[in-house]
């Protein structure tokens, strides 16, 4: 074979490899509404940086009539890239191949480029379009997930992991991308779920279509299963591709910084009245928020899911911060179970990655009903305390109106080794609020008293007078200090510089036992 002869068929063998299940299968992804694995990559990665590895893996299966049909690279993409310039390690499921289902080749390809990340202290993201286990491979394609769910595990808190469901995700392939830190859907053209519409019929006779059983609504709004629900591939990797500007490439690094323009000491005069006068009126801590960080910009995690509490990233002074907010226009702000499964898995995640954790505070509470007692909000809720607990970064805390009975002790209090509390003037820290204070403590007197109506006035004022302010508390030092809300800005950002050089560290051990 001469020269000409050799470039020519690697030529061949590599076009070959781009087309993967053919152009008519190819048609019928985009008919779907669907990207292929390599649109969609050059979607997620920095133009012209992706590096493929494994673009001739075959299967070795014979069974079913598989040696006739033998696809380079064998239904996934996997390589490397750049994303904001900073590498990361990707795989991409390709539907046109066997409808994207995992062979032994494949988990190995997979793992391959885990292993790297792993290694090299990279990023690893997977965008997975597939119907399962390849049926044809038997238990070496289960095998095959197996050795991907341990990889998921031993990279946990190591290196960031994004899974985005772009297709299909069913049985025990969604366990993959749950183990992951975020999971991304696309409305309308994605679903996970263990057990699809037809076993479910089957077995307990409801009528669920898949995008209702597992779409991106399902999953972002009610189960909290998904992070993000894009409208679209092209949003859905571009907010992949946000996210991670805010993340670490491992463990041992800080966050990226991004210098602002914004001074670190505006002052903002709407903040002064952004807590109403009335304690028990709503208002939307988003402003709070956003009127704080970095260009008042927030990035918000699971948005759709327990909005009670609001989760997410922004910065400030060009750093990355995790924000844990109650959210007083949702429930009060009551922690629910859902509230603090959420909350608990991000605290755990900023601290995994080295991201200072700013909380804003106003909850009267755990949310009372049997629904969340028998639903467990006892162990849940003590998830959340036991990652705010367990975190070593930086802790910022600032209480806006309420801090009430457990749930002031759960919210990064100075007691669970919050380095900065701060308070508004507007605090009430105490056991619980007046209302509910004087029923209990005056049970009798009520019941006796002529006018109760104005002996529950009196005994109230009185409480408020003691407990509904910031002041008891900070004359023990559990609250740093009392702040105008104005300057949030300025004393967070100042904080955050002071505690930029924390060292701070859990008792050597196997790991921690948190009520799951
Ligand atoms: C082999 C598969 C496959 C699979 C799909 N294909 N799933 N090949 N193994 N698991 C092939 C089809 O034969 C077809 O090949 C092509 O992919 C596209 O499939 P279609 O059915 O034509 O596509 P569509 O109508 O869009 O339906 C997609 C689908 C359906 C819903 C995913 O294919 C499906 O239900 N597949 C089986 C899903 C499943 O039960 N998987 C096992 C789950 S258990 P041609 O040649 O016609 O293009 C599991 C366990 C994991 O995954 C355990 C981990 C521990």
């Amino acid at each position: 074979m001469s020269l000409d002869d050799r470039f020519a068929e690697l030529g061949r063998r590599q076009a070959e490899a781009e087309l993967g299940g053919g152009e008519e299968r190819i048609r019928r992804q985009h008919k779907a509404g669907k990207k292929t694995a390599r649109e969609r990559l050059e979607l997620l990665l920095d133009p012209g940086s992706f590096t493929e590895l494994d673009r001739f893996v075959v299967h070795q299966s014979h069974d079913f009539g598989m040696d006739a049909q033998r696809i380079p690279g064998d239904g996934v993409v996997t390589g490397s890239g750049r994303i904001h310039g900073r590498p990361a390690f990707v795989f991409a499921q390709d539907f046109t191949v066997f409808g994207g289902s995992l062979s032994e080749a494949y988990a190995r390809k997979i793992c391959k480029v885990m292993d790297l990340a792993m290694k090299t202290g990279a990023p690893i993201i997977g965008l997975n379009d597939s119907g399962g286990a390849r049926i044809q491979e038997g238990v070496v394609s289960l095998a095959g997930y197996a050795d991907i769910f341990l990889r998921n595990t031993l990279a946990s808190g190591v290196v960031p992991q994004i899974s985005a469901i772009m297709g299909p995700c069913a049985g025990g392939a969604v366990y993959s991308p749950a183990i992951t830190d975020f999971v991304f859907m696309v409305k309308n053209t994605s679903y996970m779920f263990v057990t699809g519409p037809d076993v479910i019929r089957s077995v307990t006779h409801e009528n669920v279509s898949a995008e209702e059983l597992g779409g991106a609504a399902a999953h972002g709004g009610t189960s909290g299963v998904a992070h993000f629900a894009a409208d679209g591939e092209e949003e859905c990797l571009a907010l992949v591709r946000e996210l991670l500007t805010f993340l670490p490439q491992n463990n041992l690094e800080d966050p990226p910084l991004r210098p602002t323009q914004d001074p670190v000491d505006r002052r903002d005069e709407s903040l002064q009245a952004a807590v109403p006068d009335q304690p028990n009126r709503p208002y939307d801590m988003k402003e709070i928020i956003r009127t704080v960080l970095d260009d008042r910009y927030f990035f918000e995690v699971q948005a759709a899911y327990a909005p009670n509490i609001v989760v997410g990233f922004g910065r400030l002074g060009g750093r990355p911060v995790g924000i844990v907010a109650n959210q007083p226009a949702h429930l009060a702000g009551c922690l629910d179970i859902a509230a603090s499964l959420k909350g608990a898995r991000f605290v755990r995640f900023c601290d995994c990655f080295n991201i200072p954790l700013v909380t804003f505070e106003d909850v009267p509470g755990f949310l009372p009903g049997t629904a969340q007692e028998f639903g467990g909000i006892i162990k849940h809720g003590a998830k959340l305390l036991y990652a705010f607990c367990e975190a070593t970064v930086p802790k910022l805390t600032v209480i806006t109106r309420k801090a009430y009975g457990g749930a002031y002790c759960v919210m990064s209090s100075k007691h669970i080794r919050g380095d900065v509390n701060l308070a508004y003037p507007t605090a009430e820290i105490a056991v619980m609020g007046p209302d509910g204070a004087v029923n209990i403590l005056y049970r009798r007197e009520l019941e006796q008293a002529a006018d109760a109506a104005a002996f529950r006035d009196a005994k109230t004022s009185e409480y408020r007078e003691k407990f509904a302010n910031p002041y008891v508390a900070a004359e023990r030092g559990y609250i740093d200090e009392v702040i105008e809300p104005r300057d949030t800005r300025a004393r967070l950002t100042a904080a955050l510089e002071i505690l930029r050089t924390k060292r701070d560290a859990n008792p050597p051990k196997k790991h921690g036992n948190i009520p799951l």
